[in-house]
């Protein structure tokens, strides 16, 4: 039973469809500012994708109902999600509603722990200075690649422990970026297109298979460098190597799914490494790209930074413990998660027909909501496009009253949130603490709304004069 609630009155309709493809036009071209000026229209818009009609929600208190008061009735799903199933199979980000989300995520949940990442702290950190300390001085180096690569190879040794084959990383490095290209076109293409056997589709059809061998060779040295370890049902048992790892290496966080007391198939293993892979990359690696260049702009907040930074770790390397200890670190990054999105339109599917704020959704229809378009409310961000580190200070954070929703809420909310800020953190530090100077060398980057928010273009220089 459902409360009874005033009648519905009609959904605004998003100016500017177009008979056919309703408003894709606008999501093709300008994404960013057609979603943020939606607002205008009510705190409920109907735009129309291609035929398809779909609700955006504007206020966060709305969106509070849809995640979490009245989450039953706005099912993980929608035209989105149906696509990127095929890719992501039932992994956590993509399985439906219901038990099976729920025993994933239970089982899930211990892998990114606080005290469980603290346990990688150590390695993740060597692996950051390792990367950032051979750039060369002076050369210009594609920003938003390099904090790509950068969480990439700190999420493989946090997840699948130190002493990777060195070319999974490397093949890693050239696929994903094609493979989130493809992925994206297959979503936003009819279904019937996307089973034609063009040159595109196939290519990207063998990436994904060799995506998936890849993510196999990466189970597999966990599997091989932690003998103890029960092997997971179905997998293939590693050849002996001579590159084998040594045995007593440390665990990695993926060992919680590789120990589980039910083991999982060969085929959920995979769809779970390639869910966290896709999730975890482009988010961190354009919050990354994002905030260096607002430190590039902002020489106050940088100059804030590298004080606070000089003063944990004066003189000496970057340790794990010294992260609760670089609070403005934290703010700015958090500021840059709040301006630059990274995500902006994520999917529910109404599961009955409901009322949203006075707003009829029929059952069945997609509901989008919006991290970006709450973060650039100037009701609880007034003036938006400003880079403010001091939002979140005590005494201002109250006053944004939930509606920073960048990692979700509720039962989907992003399980990778406490992982995603440890290695944010430590990927700043380490950058400001190796290199005394950067300067942007590009024009100022134009954000692209694709998969995440992310930078057109945006090159930079690393000194190490002051
Ligand atoms: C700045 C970094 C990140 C942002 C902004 C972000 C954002 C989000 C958002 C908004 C959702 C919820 C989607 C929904 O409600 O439908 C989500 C879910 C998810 N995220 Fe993240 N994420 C980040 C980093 C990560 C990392 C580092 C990982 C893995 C280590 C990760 C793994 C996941 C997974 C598996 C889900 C699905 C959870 C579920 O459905 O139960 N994310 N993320």
């Amino acid at each position: 039973m459902h409360p009874p609630t005033a009648p519905s009155s009609p959904t605004p309709a998003a100016p500017g469809g177009l008979p056919l493809i309703g408003h894709v036009h606008r999501l093709a071209r300008d994404p960013l500012p057609f979603i943020t000026s939606l607002r205008e229209h009510g705190s409920v818009v109907r735009i129309r994708i291609g035929p398809t009609p779909a609700y955006v929600v504007t206020d966060p208190a709305l969106t509070r109902r849809v995640l979490v008061t009245e989450a039953a009735d706005f099912a993980k799903g929608g035209k989105i999600i149906d696509a990127l199933r095929v890719f992501f199979g039932d992994g956590l980000a993509t399985v439906a509603d219901g038990d099976a989300h729920l025993r994933q995520r239970r089982l899930m949940q211990p892998m990114f722990n606080k005290a469980h990442i603290a346990t990688r702290g150590p390695a993740m950190i060597d692996q950051v200075r390792a990367m950032v300390t051979s750039w060369p001085e002076e050369s210009r180096r594609d920003v938003f690649a390099d904090m790509n690569d950068v969480a990439l190879a700190v999420f493989l040794v946090a997840l699948f422990g130190d002493g990777l084959p060195a070319h999974l990383q490397g093949e890693f490095t050239a696929l994903m970026p094609e493979i989130m290209k493809g992925t994206i076109r297959q979503t936003v293409l009819p279904s019937w297109l996307t089973r034609l056997p063009l040159p595109a589709h196939r290519a990207h059809a063998e990436r994904v298979r060799r995506l998936r061998e890849l993510v196999d060779q990466a189970i597999e040295h966990r599997t091989a460098s932690a003998p103890a370890h029960r092997p997971a049902a179905e997998l293939p048992q590693p050849p002996a190597c001579p590159h084998d790892p040594p045995a007593q290496q440390e665990a990695g966080l993926f060992d919680t799914l590789l120990n589980a007391e039910h083991p999982l198939t060969h085929q959920q293993l995979q769809d779970e490494a390639i869910t966290l892979l896709t999730g975890a990359i482009e988010t961190t690696g354009t919050t990354l790209a994002w905030t260096l260049y607002e430190i590039s702009r902002n020489p106050q907040v940088e100059k804030r930074l590298r004080a606070e930074i000089a003063a944990v770790c004066p003189g000496r390397p970057l340790v794990h413990d010294d992260l609760d200890n670089l609070p403005y670190a934290r703010m700015v990054l958090q500021e840059s998660i709040r301006k630059y999105g990274p995500a902006w339109m994520v999917t529910r599917s109404a599961t009955r027909d409901v009322d949203l704020g006075g707003h009829h959704i029929p059952q069945g229809a997609d509901v989008v909501w919006s991290p970006y378009l709450h973060q650039h409310d100037p009701a609880f961000f007034p003036a938006p496009e400003a880079f403010d580190p001091d939002r979140w200070t005590a005494e201002r954070a109250h006053l944004t009253r939930g509606s920073f929703l960048a990692f979700g809420d509720g039962r989907r909310k992003c399980i990778g949130e406490n992982f995603a800020w440890t290695e944010l953190q430590i990927i700043l530090a380490t950058i400001l603490q190796t290199w005394p100077r950067l300067e942007l060398t590009s024009r100022p980057p134009k954000a692209q709304a694709v998969v995440t928010v992310k930078p057109d273009a945006m090159t930079m220089t690393f000194q190490q004069q002051p």
